[in-house]
């Protein structure tokens, strides 16, 4: 059993980590979170109290991740901010959060001497052409596109000076893109989910033939587990479960599932510099870790998701409106 402090745990994938980790684990959660718009504490409401406390700090704020990285065995840092498109807007606290946050960090776990696992993206790796055989793997050379993801790759960059210089304790996932529920309304799959809702219609992005490789969070989560408990030091690992769709298809499906025609849905404005195709060979994770995706099928994962958003109106409610105004800013 170990004390686990989980960084960004009232966002998307901290909070669904938190919840399976206390469901499935006998370690005890805390979870430091700043509660920006992405963050929701009712996310994390009725968690065993006590397993689980909930801290509202920031991972920028060197006093009080000192304090909580020195009582706790692990951090697993998921706390970042993580939309591309607000990256376009305001790429500051991009640079706040995901550099100087895990700069702080890094320097409190070499401190304490504790161990580290770094959360990542497989947007540090740039894009692949739709015909490229070749996926991305853990010797990719990082070539990130958007402000969000290049402060990703600096902090993947810090982590792994850290590993090598003082010999810090960590080691780094690069995922894909997740879904599954409490994913914030800004995102792809809830944004479409909420406006037929609503009844109006999806957005697509340019052309629509953009590939990503979705992965269940639960999925997400379970790999993150056994990296922590088995990986090695110093190691990266890239979490995928071979589920490349491309957006077009995504929306088509999910206007079946919601009985709708899967034509009725609205073209927008690209996205600047939209990253064509993300593809994960996860190979080592499989190999040496033995992990394994639960969630084979898209559409039954789908459908659950649009089962969980029908069902929890008043949870992305709040959200919607301010979100769908800046979209109709951008003309997206
Ligand atoms: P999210 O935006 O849903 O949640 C981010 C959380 O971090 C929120 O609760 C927010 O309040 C918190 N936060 C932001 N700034 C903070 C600060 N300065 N201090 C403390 N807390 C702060 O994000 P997500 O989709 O759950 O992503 C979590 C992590 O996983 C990120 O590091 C992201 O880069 C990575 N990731 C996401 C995906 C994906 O598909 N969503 C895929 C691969 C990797
Ligand atoms: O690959 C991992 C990354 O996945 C994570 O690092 C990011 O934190 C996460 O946000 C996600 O990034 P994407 O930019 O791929 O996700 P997003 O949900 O914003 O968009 C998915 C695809 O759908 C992308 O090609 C853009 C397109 N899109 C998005 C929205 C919001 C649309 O076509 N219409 C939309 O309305």
């Amino acid at each position: 059993m170990s004390s686990l402090l989980v960084t960004g745990g009232a966002g998307f994938i901290g909070s669904n980590f938190t919840r399976y980790v206390l469901e499935n684990t006998e370690h005890t959660v805390t979870v430091l979170d700043a509660l920006t718009y992405a963050g929701n504490r009712s996310s994390l409401e009725g968690l065993p109290e006590k397993r689980f406390q909930f801290v509202k700090g920031s991972v920028c704020d060197a006093r009080i991740v000192d304090e909580l990285v020195q009582s706790h065995d692990v951090t697993v840092h998921f706390a970042a901010e993580s939309h591309n498109d607000n990256s376009m807007r305001d790429p500051s606290p991009f640079v706040q959060t995901n550099v100087v946050g895990t700069y702080e960090l890094l320097q409190a776990v070499h401190r304490h001497d504790k161990r580290y696992h770094h959360i990542s993206t497989d947007e540090v790796y740039g894009d692949l052409e739709l015909d490229d055989p070749e996926k991305f793997t853990e010797t990719t050379p990082y070539n990130p596109s958007s402000p969000y993801s290049a402060t990703k790759a600096g902090s993947d960059m810090l982590v792994k000076a850290w590993v090598r210089s003082f010999g810090v304790r960590a080691t780094i996932s690069n995922c894909s893109n997740n879904y599954g529920p409490y994913q914030h309304v800004e995102k792809f799959i809830p944004r479409q989910i909420t406006n037929i809702l609503d009844g109006h219609r999806p957005k697509l992005y340019g052309t629509g033939l953009n590939v990503r490789d979705w992965i269940h969070v639960d999925d997400h989560n379970t790999a993150v587990l056994e990296i922590i408990d088995r990986g090695r030091i110093g190691e990266v690992y890239m979490i995928g479960a071979d589920g490349e769709h491309n957006n077009t298809s995504v929306i088509e499906l999910i206007l079946t599932l919601m009985d709708q025609p899967a034509d009725a849905y609205d073209h927008v404005n690209d996205r600047p510099g939209h990253d064509l195709r993300y593809a994960i060979d996860a190979t080592r994770l499989r190999q040496e870790l033995g992990w394994r995706p639960r969630y084979a099928d898209f559409s039954s994962g789908l459908q659950d998701t649009i089962e969980w958003y029908r069902a929890h109106e008043s949870w992305w409610r709040p959200a919607k409106a301010s979100t769908e105004a800046q979209y109709a800013q951008a003309g997206q």
